[in-house]
Parts: C-alpha cells; sequence; structure tokens
C-alpha cells in the first residue's frame, strides 16, 4: 500500500505539525506533486499577469513551500518575487530555484512584518485549507495589502467543501472591503482529479 505524503497532507493539524510535515516532505514534495500535475500554480500566475499591468512590480508569495509558486510567477513574467513560509525545509527548496529576491521564514498566525503598500500582489497558491495554513490568515494576508492591491489565491476541492473558507471571501466581499475580480474553477491535481478554484480579489 502507498503512503505518500499526498495520502496524508489534507488532514487537519497544529501549526508545529504543519511545518513538521513540510519539512519532512521538502526534499520529495516536488517529485511527487508534479507527477501528479500540478497545474494551479500556473493558473494563478496567468490569471495575475492579466489583472496586473507592471510585472516588475513587487509580489509576495505567502506559503511559498518550495517555490513551484514562484516559478510560475517567474515563468509569467514577474520578476520581483519574496516568498515566505512555516516551514526552513521548504524555503531550501525555493531558495534553490532561484527566483526569489527575498525569502524568509516565518511563524503562523503572526502578523506580516512588511508595511501594506509594500506589495502590489499576494500569491496564496495551494495554500489556504486542510493540510496547510488555516482560513485566518486571509485577514491577515487582506490586512497586508492597500487599497488596489491584489490577492491571488486557490482553494482546492477539500478547502471549498469547508463552509469557513467560502464565507470568509464573501464577509469581506459583501462587505464591500474587497471586490472579486476573478474566479475559475479547473484542474489542481490532474493525477488525483482533484480540482481548485483560483481567485483574485482586490482591495477597495
Ligand atoms: C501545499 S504547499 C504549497 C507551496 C507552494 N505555494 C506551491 O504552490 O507549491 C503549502 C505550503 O504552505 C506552508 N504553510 C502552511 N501553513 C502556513 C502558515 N500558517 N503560514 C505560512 N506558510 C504556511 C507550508 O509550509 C507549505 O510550504
Amino acid at each position: 500500500m502507498s503512503d505518500t505524503f499526498l495520502d496524508r497532507v489534507y488532514a487537519a493539524r497544529t501549526a508545529a505539525e504543519t511545518r513538521a510535515l513540510y519539512d519532512a516532505w521538502s526534499a520529495s514534495y516536488d517529485a511527487e506533486i508534479s507527477a501528479q500535475g500540478y497545474v494551479t500554480p500556473g493558473r494563478c500566475a496567468e490569471a495575475l499577469r492579466a489583472h496586473m499591468s507592471d510585472p516588475t512590480q513587487p509580489i509576495l508569495d505567502f506559503g511559498c513551500g518550495t517555490g513551484l509558486s514562484g516559478l510560475a510567477l517567474a515563468l509569467a513574467g514577474f520578476t520581483t518575487l519574496d516568498g515566505v513560509d512555516l516551514s526552513a525545509e521548504m524555503l531550501e527548496g525555493a531558495r534553490a530555484k532561484g527566483v526569489y529576491r527575498d525569502l524568509t521564514r516565518i511563524e503562523a498566525d503572526q502578523p506580516l512584518r512588511h508595511a501594506p503598500g509594500t506589495y502590489a500582489a499576494i500569491a496564496a497558491i495551494g495554500v489556504i485549507g486542510a493540510g496547510a495554513a488555516p482560513i485566518s490568515v486571509f485577514d491577515t494576508l487582506m490586512e497586508g495589502l492597500a487599497a488596489g492591491g491584489l490577492l491571488v489565491f486557490s482553494f482546492n476541492d477539500h478547502a471549498l467543501q469547508d463552509p469557513a473558507n467560502v464565507a470568509k471571501l464573501a464577509e469581506w466581499t459583501d462587505s464591500g472591503r474587497a471586490r472579486e475580480r476573478f474566479r475559475d474553477y479547473g484542474p489542481h491535481l490532474t493525477g488525483m482529479n482533484l480540482n481548485s478554484c483560483v481567485y483574485i480579489v482586490e482591495k477597495t
């Protein structure tokens, strides 16, 4: 019987357990996830490129992991990428990709260190939902943007099944604090028949 990280990742766990899981997964993450056809990063990057006229503006890749999301953003034309992640080992993988200006290990549940407006856009690609960051980070990310700033993020099918995730997005858009600019449901991990919804919201 196989026992891959992907078999185990979508269970709920604490931030410390999440960090330990990704530290342990870091060496095989790229191979395992690429073998399953990980297409959400490319979908997010292309969508963001269509909504940002200047690709040299800085982008924060939150939960950058080993940098597959940063690589997709770079391939889409973005040139100024900083990454943050819980896992030091995942960040080593990101460093090796050579596409980030800066990489920082962060703690869960802490406010972001930058002033709002530092980044024209924040990406949280494959990051929010069971197996990674809790939906409370959505507030943290939106608070890290200035008016006009964009958040590109994905909810996979597991995340979409948790009503709290979609409710958090609605909380921001229904109150007029954010405007949805893009939404597309499509493939996430093609080999697992898992889909995701990619969103872009603008802080108002
Ligand atoms: C499935 S990976 C996605 C990585 C990368 N964005 C990609 O598309 O390959 C999820 C990442 O989120 C990170 N993560 C989980 N919880 C986090 C949190 N609360 N704050 C920051 N990063 C977190 C994990 O360490 C892991 O690297």
